[in-house]
């Protein structure tokens, strides 16, 4: 590029603003921010209590390393705030970070993304941007959002202009301090002309800051954007496949454990993302294959489209496997019995509940008339919320105390992989239980032989259970 075509292009002030401060716009901005002291990250959110909490000391998620990095910056370079207009005037680069959730009315319903919050942010960002504005997709979104993004933005602006960037987020809840400071790889899509590709350049300069440049990947704006959602669905993918799996292992006498060691020993399998459990929860997977599956319908492409809905019917499938095979177990009724949770957060080091396996089962046991306590380090206040009503008439019952949560049950389900669940005085738990008390292992986390030998009669995952001998 000659010195002419370099005045040419548009100049940006190096204020960030973030719109969206959930689960991923929060720790990402402090990350950036963190990183970055020249730069000003503002992130804001039309949920006030969600703006108050960032800028309190009880951060509105949790997430480990999350308050330190915050703390480090927030009043420095890093600020929460409700004003969207007044972001969009001063920040010229824009990262959108809104939640993109399934459609669950019209046209898609139950597959497609609703792009509403989306679209508003878009016409937030044309309403009121005076100066030249990068702007970055960092949701997740269906493939070709961009050019929809850029109609919008094109309609109206006289004299600005906008370049759109794709950069998704891979970050994994309970992880995403490291896994935003430490990435496996950072994508940047964009199109191809001079504005494009400085646009792109500025923000390889934000992530070079401490990524390492080889692991900062440019490539076509749509690549970008369907890499994403097949990202995702690879993930989940193993998972429904370890699951399906393990239910053969139960019919068969296989352990799960040692398939899965046994496969993942397979350099071009690799033994990550391999545990079975009772299905895979979060807000993401599910929609985003959902997502991907109404894309191929769209263009026609129906035997892929079934391929990838198999991934989230095995998930179903699992869950209620998992319900089931606690029926069979305990003389096929839970009627009055207690059964005891512990866990209800999707994954372990979150407070997140949002598609919970847990969710699902603690549906399916009340459905059978029993008695539910549910257990669980951070995501208490999530289950108060899901099961309000049930807690109300006595159904439910919580528990911060994990020893308190199974006094006097029939049943311990382990549901989420919670490492505090490895190191408790199972001989107290099962002194204080009714019997026979039973133990249904969903996350394989516990020593399940130690457990039979203290009386437990124990149900793992995709392995033979322990109940053959001994007292009850
Ligand atoms: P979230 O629901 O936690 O946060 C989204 C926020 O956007 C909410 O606080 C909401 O109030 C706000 N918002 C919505 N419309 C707005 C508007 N017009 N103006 C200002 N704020 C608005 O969602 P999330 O989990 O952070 O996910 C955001 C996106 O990132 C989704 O597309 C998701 O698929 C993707 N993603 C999520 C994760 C994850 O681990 N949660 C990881 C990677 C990617
Ligand atoms: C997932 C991806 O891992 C992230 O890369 C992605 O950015 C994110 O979705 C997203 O787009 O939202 P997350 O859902 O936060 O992250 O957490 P995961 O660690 O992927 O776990 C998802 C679910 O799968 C959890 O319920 C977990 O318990 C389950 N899981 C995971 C298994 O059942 N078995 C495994 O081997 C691994």
């Amino acid at each position: 590029m000659n010195e002419d075509e370099k005045m040419s292009l548009p100049a940006y002030n190096k204020n960030i603003l973030c719109i969206g401060a959930g689960y991923v716009g929060g720790p990402t901005m402090a990350v950036i921010a963190d990183k970055c002291p020249d730069y000003r990250v503002t992130v804001v959110d039309i949920n006030e209590e969600r703006i108050a909490a960032w800028n309190s000391d009880e951060l509105p998620i949790y997430e480990p390393g999350l308050d330190e990095v915050v703390k480090r910056n927030r009043g420095r370079n890093l600020f929460f705030s409700t004003d969207i207009a007044g972001g969009i005037k001063s920040c010229d680069i824009i990262f959108v970070s809104v939640n993109t959730p399934t459609k669950t009315y019209g046209e898609g319903a139950g597959m497609a993304a609703d792009l509403r919050f989306w679209e508003k942010t878009a016409r937030q960002i044309l309403e009121h941007a005076k100066s030249h504005k990068i702007v970055i997709e960092k949701s997740t979104l269906p493939v070709r959002t961009a050019q929809a993004m850029a109609r919008i933005l094109q309609s109206g602006a006289d004299g600005i202009s906008f370049e759109i960037l794709s950069n998704p987020e891979f970050l994994a809840e309970g992880s995403a301090i490291s896994d935003l400071e430490y990435p496996d790889r950072v994508l940047i899509g964009s199109g191809s002309t001079e504005k494009a590709l400085h646009a792109r350049d500025i923000l390889v300069d934000i992530y070079a800051r401490w990524v390492p440049r080889e692991r900062i990947i440019t490539l076509g704006i749509w690549s970008s954007e369907l890499s994403k959602l097949a990202a995702n669905a690879f993930l989940a993918q193993r998972i429904s496949s370890i699951n399906a799996i393990s239910a053969l292992c139960e019919k068969t006498g296989a352990d799960v454990t040692e398939v899965a060691m046994a496969i993942g020993l397979d350099s071009r399998i690799g033994p990550k993302f391999l545990n079975a459990s009772i299905g895979f929860g979060g807000s993401c997977f599910k929609k985003d294959i959902l997502n991907l599956v109404y894309l191929y319908r769209f263009y026609g492409l129906h035997e892929c489209a079934d391929y990838w809905e198999a991934v989230v019917k095995i998930n179903e499938y699992q869950k209620r496997r998992f319900l089931l095979n606690m029926l069979k177990a305990m003389f096929n009724t839970l009627a009055e019995k207690r059964i005891c949770l512990f866990g209800f957060a999707f994954k372990a080091f979150t407070s997140d509940i949002r598609e919970s396996p847990a969710i699902t089962v603690a549906r399916g046991i009340l459905e059978e008339r029993a008695q539910v306590v549910i257990t669980d380090p951070k995501a208490l206040a999530g289950a108060r919320q899901e099961f309000a009503a049930e807690i109300e008439r006595g159904e439910v019952t919580l528990a911060k105390d994990p020893y308190e949560a199974a006094y006097g049950c029939d049943a311990i389900a382990i549901l989420t992989e919670w490492p505090l669940y490895r190191e408790l005085d199972y001989r107290e738990i099962y002194r204080n239980m009714r019997k026979p008390a039973f133990i249904f292992d969903g996350r394989n986390i516990l020593d399940h032989s130690k457990l039979r030998e203290m009386g437990f009669h124990v149900y793992p995952l995709g392995k033979p259970p322990l109940t053959d001998s001994g007292k009850d």
